[in-house]
């Protein structure tokens, strides 16, 4: 199968490049600088450019491009970015693929389970939850929705609602294992906010499932099915590092530190992948052991 991926150099997206070209698909890269190779095409979604003609006979396409959430302090022009970067790149992919006379069959579209939005303690979601209120489930809702010309041109469009995703490559886990391999690594907020997450490698392949699952169309959690809470996977990522002493951190900590970017480590939201599981997709990593081990390794 030939598969254009957006964000491709980014944490998912080169494990996801790797593990579609190792399994014989064509990988084409869509890039925001000068091409390099044939199987890259340049593109300016902050301009809103893309050669959809440089798509014929893809049939597949994964979204993953968007400014990072954790590379910098959440300052009212990062916020705009970590939106317009989302917004812009879908719209702009999704225009471009509309307009094909062949388009590609699937647009598998990045999201994030902040969708939901806070104050659901611990109550378990699926992707019956409606759509939550605040800055991450705004840009989600508005990210999401930036697909739409896609799904009129009737491609089959589906949005990944995705966890953390736990890898010592980068992300959250990558932020916190200096601490803990220090032996200062300890609960967030008092801990019992929920965290769903999920392993890179369940990530990848739910990515690939979506894509080779015909018909697949609207939100699928991406999270591992045993969500923890907070102080839970601390003591699971402390006994996998055998680092048993573990400092509690304030929330007003993190808030001076972090600052708005805070809220993402503090939310509670125990999601479920309802719809993957029921579509047949099993986990490698289904809880927390499994995930901390798999990002260990
Ligand atoms: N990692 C997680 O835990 C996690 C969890 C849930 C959802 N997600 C979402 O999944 C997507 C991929 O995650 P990731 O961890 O692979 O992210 P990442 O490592 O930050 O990679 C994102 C990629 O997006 C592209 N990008 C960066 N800035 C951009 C901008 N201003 N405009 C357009 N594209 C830009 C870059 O690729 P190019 O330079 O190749 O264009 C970058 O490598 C993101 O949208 C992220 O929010 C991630």
């Amino acid at each position: 199968m030939r598969v254009a991926v957006t964000g491709s150099s980014g944490l998912i997206g080169t494990a996801l490049r790797a593990s579609l070209s190792a399994n014989g698909h064509q990988v084409l890269r869509l890039v925001r600088r000068r091409e390099q190779s044939a199987d890259e095409i340049s593109w300016d979604p902050a301009a809103g450019r893309l050669d959809g003609s440089r798509l014929d006979g893809v049939e597949a396409v994964v979204n993953l491009a968007g400014a990072g959430l954790g590379e910098h302090r959440w300052t009212d022009g990062y916020k705009r970015a970590i939106r317009d970067s989302r917004v812009n790149a879908t719209w702009t992919l999704a225009t471009a693929i509309a307009g094909l006379s062949d388009p590609p069959r699937v647009l598998v579209s990045q999201s994030r389970i902040d969708a939901y939005g806070g104050g659901h303690g611990a109550e378990i979601i699926d992707e019956d939850e409606p759509l939550g209120e605040g800055f991450l489930a705004d840009v989600c809702r508005d990210w999401e929705e930036a697909a739409a010309p896609a799904t009129a041109a009737d491609i089959a469009v589906c949005f990944t609602r995705m966890g953390a995703v736990m890898s010592q490559r980068g992300g959250t886990l990558a932020r916190m294992l200096p601490l803990f391999r220090l032996g200062l690594g300890g609960p967030l907020a008092g801990g019992r906010q929920y965290w769903s997450f999920v392993s890179l490698a369940d990530a990848v392949r739910a990515l690939r499932f979506l894509i080779e699952l015909h018909g697949c169309t609207g939100p699928y959690n991406v999270t591992a099915p045993e969500p923890v809470t907070n102080a839970e996977f601390t003591r699971v990522l402390a006994r996998a590092l055998r680092r048993p002493t573990v400092l509690p951190v304030p929330e007003l900590v993190l808030r001076t530190v972090l600052g708005e970017m805070t809220d993402q480590l503090v939310v509670s939201l125990r999601v479920v992948p309802a719809r993957l599981s029921a579509a047949g997709f099993v986990h490698r990593h289904p809880d927390a052991t499994a995930v901390v081990a798999s990002a260990l390794r």
